[in-house]
């Protein structure tokens, strides 16, 4: 008897997704490096594989959620002679290269692959909050998306496996930017006495208002016209030094700014000195020196 869907790595992530099928009526069979995590799953519904041949011979969906896509390699290489048929789904974090790779790996033993980047946390698996990107087999994520909805809103990218790891990683650099300006802005308040809680209204309506021009810089992204009415970037490079001096002289390391400012410098150097700042995306994939 062949269950709906197979989870190997249970830990705080795969134990989401492993609790999110279960709730969704699937049933679930869980393997995991360190046995005793599948306790609680198994007392939920769960069926217990006690190797990765036999998680994977379990079901025809095999999903997939390690550390490192360096341990995804070596477990399923352990039981590559299952493989034929099956479906991987793996939603470990890695990086293209590796994505393709594994696909690779899958699909030479007559496996179907299919990459995913999780953009949530484990509370926040099987809620319509919780984006869950796939790349790679077209045709296997088709025959396996009402399953895989189970886990939150699922978005199919394309088909080259290494673009849901492309999104995911792009989307987690946006994020990481904001953070980092929104750390540096706290601490330069907070050299002052001013409180993160009381400073934080400010600084989400400001993001906000930035935000929502956005849609007009990928515009110029996508045209290649940075030509701007708002804001150049040498005004920008001209202004940016207060932003150094001032953490200086507050005592707050601007080691966060200091690329920023050296990339607006560039730009201003190379002629671009009347462009908006959207223009650093040229500058960005066409890197000076490559650190
Ligand atoms: N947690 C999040 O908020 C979140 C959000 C988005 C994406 N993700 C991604 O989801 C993946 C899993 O994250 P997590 O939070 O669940 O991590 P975790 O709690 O640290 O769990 C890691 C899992 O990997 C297994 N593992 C590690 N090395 C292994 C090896 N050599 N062989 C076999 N299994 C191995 C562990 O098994 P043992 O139990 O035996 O150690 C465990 O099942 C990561 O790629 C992470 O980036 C996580």
């Amino acid at each position: 008897m062949t269950n709906d869907v197979t989870v190997m790595g249970l830990g705080l992530m795969g134990t989401a997704l492993a609790e999110a099928f279960l709730k969704a009526g699937r049933t679930t069979t869980v393997w995991n490096r360190s046995a005793a995590k599948a306790g609680t799953l198994v007392a939920k519904g769960a069926s217990r594989a006690a190797t990765p041949a036999g998680a994977i011979a379990a079901s025809p969906l095999i999903v997939v959620c390690l550390s490192v896509n360096e341990n995804v390699r070596e477990v399923l290489g352990t039981a590559a002679e299952t493989l034929a048929g099956k479906t991987v789904v793996n939603l470990t974090n890695g990086t293209p290269r590796q994505a393709r790779e594994l696909a690779e790996l899958v699909t030479a033993r007559g496996g179907e692959y299919v990459d995913g980047g999780i953009m949530a946390v484990p509370p926040m698996i099987s809620q319509p909050e919780a984006l869950i990107l796939y790349s790679g087999s077209r045709q296997a994520f088709d025959t396996h998306k009402d399953v895989l909805g189970g886990l939150g809103a699922a978005r199919y990218v394309g088909t080259d496996p290494g673009l849901a790891a492309l999104y995911d990683l792009g989307l987690l650099t946006a994020m990481y930017g904001m953070f980092a300006g929104y750390y540096h802005s706290v601490a330069l308040l907070r050299t002052e006495g001013v409180k993160a809680s009381e400073f934080t209204p400010m600084v989400r309506s400001w993001m906000t208002a930035m935000m929502a021009g956005l849609p007009g810089q990928a515009a110029d992204i996508d045209s290649g016209d940075y030509v701007t009415d708002v804001s150049s970037l040498t005004n920008n490079a001209a202004g940016f030094p207060n932003l150094i001096e001032a953490s200086r002289e507050q005592g707050v390391s601007p080691e966060l700014f200091v690329p920023f400012q050296a990339l607006l410098d560039r730009a201003v150097a190379e002629g671009h000195g009347a462009d908006g700042l959207a223009r650093l995306v040229e500058l960005l994939t066409t890197p000076q020196n490559t650190p």
